[in-house]
């Protein structure tokens, strides 16, 4: 039985695997540059964060209707759910969609076929988080913003994703003051690719509750007192900083040198489809490379739950 956990970083779209690629490509009359799975398969060789990036918004031409997105995410939840995932708070992207011409209403009432009844089809509770694009203007993310107004009782929080470096979170200042005015929860990707400078402006300026990623943080001393003070969550993806070689191999992570140091760490597949694995993936790697203890990978479980935006008892007492 694999460890139950929740899964707190996870884009909806970095979920899409070649098979299903191929066969809503063909559902959906779009033609794909490249001749099969196979050869997709091997353009996964990633540089950094924007040569991924590049094929994570390239394949997204193929979701058109509710049904992709339902299939996407249906698909997502029964890996995850085999994987011991027992919550998921999953990302998604809507100014990528909304760009190619496939509506707000599509993308979230798609996800939400999936998303309702998963609870019941997979064992699974879902919280959507809706992440803005930090590389597109904040006059962008308003209008997302604005476009989300109809669904919010289908959205749980924001975050915020795609390059990082140059695009800090004070862009998005006004953006999340009227998230939050909205009652929405708040996260944001920082000190992925970008310095911990950006982790601090997040928590300060955008009042995150969570970081995603913050790996970068610990190069910040200060900060990771103040990290490990405050319990702020970091949702880690150990495979993902792999392949966009945040660090060298997974033996340097310093994912074992965050927990001794007292960082509220979780585990997670970010794009997994990408990535090379899924949740427990994940885990399976940083216990049989870096060595973690069933101690240290129950703590990150708990950790999970914990940091996760599940709120009343009965939910967290099913766990
Ligand atoms: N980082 C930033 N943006 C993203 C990622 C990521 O890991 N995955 C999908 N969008
Ligand atoms: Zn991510």
């Amino acid at each position: 039985m694999p460890l139950p956990k929740a899964e707190l970083h996870l884009h909806i779209e970095g979920t899409l695997e070649p098979e299903l690629a191929f066969a809503l490509a063909a559902r959906n009359g779009v033609s794909l540059p490249y001749a099969d799975e196979d050869a997709l398969r091997e353009a996964y060789r990633f540089e950094d964060l924007q040569s991924f990036l590049n094929l994570y918004y390239e394949l997204m031409a193929v979701l058109r209707t509710e049904r992709d997105f339902e299939d996407l995410a249906n698909a997502y939840l029964a890996r995850a759910a085999a994987q011991g995932v027992r919550h998921a708070e999953i990302f998604f992207d809507p100014q990528a969609h909304l760009a190619r011409g496939v509506e707000m209403g599509t993308v979230v009432e798609g996800l939400w076929r999936a998303l309702g009844t998963s609870r019941d089809r997979h064992g699974v509770s879902t919280r959507l988080i809706m992440c803005f694009l930090r590389d597109e203007s904040a006059e962008s993310a308003m209008r997302t913003l604005d476009a989300a107004k109809p669904y919010l009782d289908r959205i749980t929080g924001v975050g915020l994703d795609s390059a990082e470096v140059g695009h800090p979170p004070v862009k998005f200042r006004e953006v999340y003051e009227a998230a939050a005015a909205l009652g929405l929860r708040r996260v944001a990707h920082a000190g992925e690719e970008g310095p911990p400078a950006y982790v601090v402006e997040a928590l300060d300026v955008l009042g995150v509750e969570r970081i995603d990623h913050g790996l970068r943080a610990t190069e910040d001393p200060a900060l990771v007192e103040r990290l490990v003070r405050d319990r702020v969550p970091l949702t880690l993806c150990p495979l993902s900083n792999v392949r966009l070689r945040t660090v060298d191999t997974l033996a340097d992570h310093p994912l074992p040198a965050m927990l001794d140091a007292g960082l509220m760490c979780t585990v997670n597949s970010d794009d997994p489809a990408y990535f090379g694995g899924y949740a427990g993936d994940n885990f399976d790697a940083v216990r049989d490379t870096l060595g973690l203890g069933e101690d240290r990978l129950r703590e990150l479980a708990r950790n999970s739950f914990l940091a996760s935006f599940l709120e009343d008892e009965e939910d967290l007492r099913a766990r």
